[in-house]
């Protein structure tokens, strides 16, 4: 058996890890900036082709703010969500406008810039600044909420870096939940399993899957005050997007609930949001 998880994930993405792709090789945080943007909400295959034209063609920051924005959405085309395209020209002209022409190494100041919340953020961090922060997309939420056998929230993700390997870290946890930690888990595979550090699978993969929880089971537990709880332990760590409000209260299934809750915290003066819809501690 193998006693540490952290350098069993490491050595399966050492060996197999998709190493190809255009945007690991880069640690230019404007270029790791433009490819998280991408990836978002399109398959790795779609952004491929589109990915290495975009950047020739706005290679900076400068470059893409000084170009009209009809510019940059045409360079977008196949990317879907064209909205995006125009945040990130906005962004781009904040960057020159405020940072120099550079992109902050600081989680605040990234999260404040047009188009990008606390994921993205974070994912500069770890992928162009190589730090130790969690990377909490939808894979990574459900390989590390079956891993701890419990919905996992930021905390938890930045707890799981190991020192000094946020880069490798991150991307190996992506690749991870996009492979062998889908939707239906093939757990054989999974260098985790094998190290038996997968509190899900130790537990012999009980329903539900830790990653989508259920019912409530007590009167806490579901309650709107475990779900005030989970909010502002996540926000001691940072903020959280509107998008990952509900499944960082412990309901992914029921934003409503979640936006109804997260007020009641506002209104005691426990948390803010932002015209955007970022959530924060109060400052
Ligand atoms: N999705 C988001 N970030 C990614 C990355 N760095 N590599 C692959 N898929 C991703």
């Amino acid at each position: 058996m193998v006693h540490d998880p952290a350098a069993a994930l490491l050595a399966w993405f050492a060996e197999r890890g998709r190493h190809e792709l255009p945007w690991r090789a880069t640690r230019d945080p404007w270029a790791v900036l433009v490819s998280e943007l991408m990836l978002q909400q399109t398959q790795v295959a779609r952004v491929l082709p589109r990915y290495e034209a975009f950047l020739a063609r706005f290679e900076t920051p400068a470059a893409c703010a000084a170009a009209p924005v009809g510019a940059v959405v045409a360079a977008w085309a196949g990317l879907g969500y064209n909205r995006r395209a125009v945040q990130l020209h906005r962004c781009a002209a904040t960057l020159v406008d405020r940072h120099g022409g550079t992109l902050p190494d600081d989680l605040v100041a990234l999260a404040a810039l047009p188009g990008v919340g606390p994921y993205t953020a974070r994912a500069v961090l770890a992928f162009a600044f190589e730090r130790d922060v969690g990377v909490l997309d939808v894979n990574a939420r459900r390989v590390l909420s079956r891993v701890h056998g419990r919905p996992v929230i930021q905390a938890d993700a930045d707890h799981a870096v190991p020192a000094g390997r946020g880069w490798s870290w991150n991307q190996a946890v992506l690749d991870l939940g996009a492979s062998v930690c889908g939707r239906s888990p093939a757990c054989a595979a999974c260098p985790l399993g094998r190290a038996d550090a997968c509190g899900w699978q130790r537990a012999g993969r009980p329903e539900p899957d830790p990653w989508r929880p259920t019912r409530p089971q007590s009167a806490f537990a579901g309650s709107d005050r475990q779900g005030r709880g989970r909010l502002v332990a996540a926000l001691r760590a940072g903020p959280v997007t509107a998008d990952d409000l509900a499944a960082t209260m412990g309901w992914p299934e029921d934003p409503t609930r979640a936006e109804r809750v997260a007020s009641t915290l506002e209104a005691d003066g426990l948390a803010m949001v932002s015209p955007s819809r970022v959530w924060t501690l109060p400052s």
